[in-house]
């Protein structure tokens, strides 16, 4: 199943749009998210700094890992690494998570073609675990613990690996502008699952 084709660039393309519809030709549009509405849920759903370490942890068993180690700079605390031996992320699959934030493939056939299940039963892992994951927003439970991550990923097949930094909450809650955070790069932390400088 792949996602709908949205038409509409703007909002102000499928505010006209609306303005010069009727009941014979509806207009169809897709939903998306922006980062406000996801700061908001991730602080809404996970309220404890310890869910963000469980959901990682859950996402490493869906990736078939049989390791997971989590590593911070004791008694700084200010990085904490997750890191798993599990299949990775291909760009597509990486792709597939930024764009679609509360809409997993987990249990979804498209799943299997991003090679996140099981291709005989899209509710188990490739290698046949029950999975865990369902909603398609887990990862970002980090938000407990920063505003900003890496996600550092590569599977056997890819001949690179993949580095996403992902910075939450650019923009205030009245609208203001982006902050600026360029003077905080994030260090990167090796190979590895999520690395978040906390
Ligand atoms: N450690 C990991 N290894 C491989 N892929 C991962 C890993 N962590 C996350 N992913 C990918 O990122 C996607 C999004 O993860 P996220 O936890 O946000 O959602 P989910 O696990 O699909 O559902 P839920 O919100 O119920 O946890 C996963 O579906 C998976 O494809
Ligand atoms: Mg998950």
């Amino acid at each position: 199943m792949t996602a709908p084709q949205d038409p509409y660039d703007t909002d102000a393309d499928l505010a006209a749009s609306i303005a010069g519809s009727s009941s014979e030709s509806p207009v169809s549009t897709v939903l998306k998210t922006d980062e406000r509405v996801l700061a908001r849920v991730t602080d809404g759903i996970y309220r404890q700094p310890g869910s963000a370490i469980r959901e990682l942890i859950s996402n490493s068993y869906d990736a078939d890992a049989a390791r997971v180690v989590i590593k911070t700079d004791r008694p700084r605390f200010q990085t904490l690494t997750v890191e798993d031996d599990g299949l990775g992320m291909t760009p597509r699959a990486l792709a597939h998570l930024l764009h679609h934030i509360g809409g997993s493939a987990k249990r979804s056939h498209e799943g299997a073609d991003l090679g996140i299940t099981n291709s005989a039963d899209p509710t188990r892992s490739p290698a046949g675990r029950r999975l865990i994951g369902k909603i398609g927003i887990g990862l970002f439970s980090v938000a407990q613990l920063t505003h900003r991550f890496q996600i550092i990923t590569k599977t056997a097949a890819d001949p690179f690996r993949t580095v996403a930094s992902v910075v939450l909450r650019q923009y205030s809650d009245n609208g203001g502008p982006p902050h600026d955070d360029s003077a905080h790069p994030p260090d990167e932390q090796g190979e590895g699952g999520v690395s978040s400088p906390v």
